[in-house]
C-alpha cells in the first residue's frame, strides 16, 4: 500500500501485512513527522465507507448539495441490544413535543420502530426504490405520537442485496431524504446492529451520529467500530459528519458502569453527550405497551431523560 507524509508528502511502499495493530503510527523517515496510517481491511465497513468496494478506484464523493436547515442524525452502533431504537423513538418523540417537526426513519430490516409506531407491514424503502417515479413524502405516514414515520419491512434485505450488487448503493438514503427535507427540523434514523448498507446509507445522508453504548466493557468495541467508519467517511469521502456517543440503559449500582463511565468521560471528552439514560424498567414497559415514554410514563427517569437529551441535540451546533 502506499502511504503519503501530510506534512512532507513523501510517499512510502509498504506492505500492509507488517502493520498488526488497526491505525499503527509511523515515522517519516524525511521529515520525522508521525502520523497514524488508516489501514482499510478488504470488504469491512471501513474499506465500505472509504468506497472501497466494488472495484471502485476512488471513492464516491456525497453527489448532492443540502442547503436545508433540517438536521439528520443517524442512531447507530454495530452491538445489537444498546437502545438504539428506543433512543430514536424516545429522543423524536421528546424533540416533536418541544415543537419540532420531526421524521423517524426506520432503516432497519427488524422494523421494531415500524412496530412500536404500529405500522407493521407498511411499504418501505425498498418500495420507495422500486418504482422510478415514487415520491418519498407519499410513503412518510403518520403517527399518534406526533411525529412522522418512514416505516421499514423485510423486504429491505432484498434492497441492500440487489444495489450492493450493483455497486449504486451508497447515497441512495441521502438522495431521496433531500426531497423531505424542507418539511422537517430533523430527521432520526434507526439502523440494525452492523456496519454495512445500512449503516452506511444512513451515515452518508446525516450531520450527526448518535452512538449509544451500555456503561460495560464488551460494548465498548461497537463504539470504536463506529468512529473508525465516521473517520474513514470525513477523509476519504470529505464530509463533515459528527459524532456524540450517549451512556444509555446505565445502572449506577453497578461498580463496572461507574468505571466505565469514567473510562468513557476522559476517553470521549467532548464527543460524549452530558444526559445519560438510566435502565429504567419503565422503557421495557413502554414497549409492551407500545407508547413512546413521554405517552406511557411522563414522570419515569427515562422520559425525563429523553427530553434532557432533546434539549442537548437542540442546543448543539450541528450544521
Ligand atoms: N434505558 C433503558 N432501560 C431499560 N431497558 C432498556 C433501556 N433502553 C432499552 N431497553 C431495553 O433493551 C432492549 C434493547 O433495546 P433496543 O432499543 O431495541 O436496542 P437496539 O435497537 O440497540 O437493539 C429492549 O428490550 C428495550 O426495552
Ligand atoms: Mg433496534
Amino acid at each position: 500500500m502506499i502511504i503519503t507524509c501530510p506534512k512532507c508528502g513523501t510517499r512510502y511502499n509498504i506492505d500492509k501485512d507488517r502493520f498488526t495493530k488497526p491505525d499503527p503510527k509511523v515515522r517519516c523517515v524525511k521529515c520525522k513527522n508521525v502520523f497514524v496510517v488508516r489501514v482499510v481491511k478488504k470488504d469491512s465497513p471501513e474499506a465500505a465507507a472509504a468506497g472501497l468496494q466494488s472495484g471502485q478506484s476512488a471513492p464516491v464523493r456525497r453527489p448532492i448539495v443540502d442547503n436545508s436547515p433540517c438536521v439528520t442524525v443517524t442512531v447507530c452502533n454495530q452491538k445489537g441490544g444498546v437502545s438504539k431504537t428506543s433512543t430514536c423513538l424516545n429522543l423524536g418523540v421528546s424533540l416533536a413535543a418541544q415543537g419540532k417537526k420531526v421524521l423517524l426513519v426506520d432503516f432497519d430490516v427488524q422494523a421494531n420502530l415500524t412496530n412500536l409506531l404500529h405500522h407493521h407491514g407498511a411499504k418501505s424503502f425498498f418500495d420507495v426504490m422500486g418504482s422510478s417515479d415514487a415520491k418519498l413524502a407519499d410513503y412518510i405516514l403518520s403517527t399518534d405520537y406526533n411525529v412522522s414515520l418512514l416505516p421499514s419491512n423485510s423486504k429491505m434485505a432484498l434492497l441492500a442485496k440487489k444495489h450492493m450488487q450493483q455497486g449504486d448503493f451508497e447515497y441512495l438514503l441521502a438522495e431521496k431524504l433531500i426531497e423531505v427535507k424542507p418539511q422537517f427540523d430533523y430527521i432520526i434514523i434507526d439502523t440494525p446492529p452492523s456496519g454495512d448498507f445500512f449503516t452506511l446509507n444512513s451515515l452518508l445522508a446525516s450531520d450527526l451520529a448518535i452512538i449509544p453504548t451500555q456503561s460495560e466493557y464488551l460494548s465498548l468495541n461497537g463504539v470504536e467500530h463506529i468512529i473508525r467508519m465516521i473517520t474513514v467517511i470525513n477523509e476519504k469521502r470529505g464530509h463533515g459528519l459528527k459524532y456524540k456517543v450517549l451512556v444509555a440503559m446505565y445502572n449506577q449500582e453497578i461498580t463496572a458502569a461507574n468505571v466505565i463511565l469514567n473510562k468513557l468521560k476522559s476517553k470521549y471528552a467532548g464527543n460524549l453527550l452530558d444526559t445519560v439514560v438510566t435502565m429504567d424498567g419503565a422503557v421495557q414497559e413502554s414497549h409492551i405497551t407500545q407508547k413512546p415514554l413521554l405517552f406511557y410514563k411522563k414522570e419515569s427517569k427515562a422520559a425525563q431523560e429523553y427530553m434532557s437529551l432533546a434539549n442537548e441535540l437542540l442546543a448543539l451546533n450541528v450544521k
